[in-house]
């Protein structure tokens, strides 16, 4: 069905890619949100890593993300977004690291996701600056966008009002981790914290390393930043920046990337990923007429914008459902 007027609560990234891809299939789309892309958006990285972003049990998360992987670059084109190629170089800091690198290798391989291991020189030959580490592998397919851009790309083609009275035949709620009732309880907040730095020297594609057992990642920019993620913490309390949440993440970083000590720190910043109680997002129909839900997607919000998209269009379209997202699986469970 085209030509529906339709609300969408939340202008991040998910619920701007929602309202981009209902106007491109003819509906006429207003987004709701007195704070634009200040949310979770703000404070992610980037990484459209399905399969280094996964771990044991989360094969529907594979799935899911490496169709919205597929759907990345003609988005990105279409809002004239950088796409940094390369992929994801895992790296493993001591032995026991290494064998977390190891042990997602295996992982993948039985997901049809094939790396080779790397020792210490092939993990130089690819990233120089990288002198300190065991070994890694390298997942070719990955890459990531610069989240700020892809939303300010996705504001100049779509309207956004503080508030909007007048009643549309459809609301999506793609509020994150906030969702009014009856929904707040199926999502939760994990505060995430993150650094952005700039350097003279930083890592050509994504790394994502274990040093000392503590995970981290660095998301090089073009213009010479490194967004240095993340921490994850569960909390009841407003998201904020702490002492001790900069400090794991200049220590491992710093560890894992030696030239990082010479960076300007531009930035911190704290914000809540929306996490549902299966780590899956809800995407599809509230159980309430006229409301779909968007929204808890977790680490994934980036990485899943264009497949939520397509997933809410092609509902209002045929009312087709994705099975493993669709947010009545909780209510069906309390029968
Ligand atoms: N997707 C990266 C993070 O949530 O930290």
């Amino acid at each position: 069905m085209s030509g529906l007027r339709v609300r969408v609560l939340g202008a991040g990234i998910v619920g701007l890619s929602v309202a981009e891809e209902l106007q491109r299939r003819g509906h006429a789309v207003t987004v709701v949100d007195r704070s634009p892309a200040a949310g979770a958006s703000y404070a992610a990285a980037g990484m459209l890593s399905p399969a280094t972003e996964v771990w044991h049990g989360e094969a529907d998360l594979l799935r899911l993300g490496t169709a919205s992987l597929a759907l990345w670059p003609a988005l990105a084109d279409r809002l004239r977004v950088e796409r940094r190629q390369g992929g994801t170089l895992l790296v493993g800091y001591d032995a026991g690291d290494l064998q977390q690198v190891e042990r997602q290798v295996a992982l993948l391989a039985r997901h049809a996701t094939p790396a080779d291991l790397l020792d210490r020189r092939g993990v130089a030959a690819l990233e120089p600056g990288l002198t300190r580490v065991a070994g890694g592998a390298l997942i070719e397919t990955e890459s990531s966008v610069d989240p700020r851009a892809v939303c300010a790309a996705l504001l100049r083609r779509v309207p956004v009002v503080p508030d909007d009275p007048a009643s549309p035949d459809v609301t999506v709620v793609a509020t994150g981790s906030r969702l009014p009732e009856p929904w707040t309880g199926l999502v939760r907040g994990v505060r995430g914290e993150i650094l952005r730095l700039r350097s003279s020297d930083p890592p050509t594609r994504t790394v994502r390393g274990w040093i000392g057992g503590e995970p981290v990642y660095l998301v090089p920019r073009d213009d010479g930043e490194v967004v240095v993620g993340a921490t994850s913490e569960e909390h009841a309390a407003p998201p904020i920046v702490t002492a001790g949440g900069v400090l794991r993440l200049l220590t491992a970083a710093r560890r894992l990337w030696p030239a990082l000590d010479r960076a300007e720190l531009v930035e911190t910043a704290a914000r809540d990923r929306p996490a549902t109680l299966d780590g899956l997002p809800l995407i599809g129909p509230s159980g309430r007429d006229g409301v779909l839900l968007a929204a808890g997607h977790y680490r994934h919000g980036v990485l899943l914008a264009p497949l939520t998209a397509a997933l809410v269009a092609d509902h209002l379209d045929s009312g087709a459902v994705e099975p493993a997202v669709d947010p009545r699986r909780f209510e069906r469970g309390r029968r």
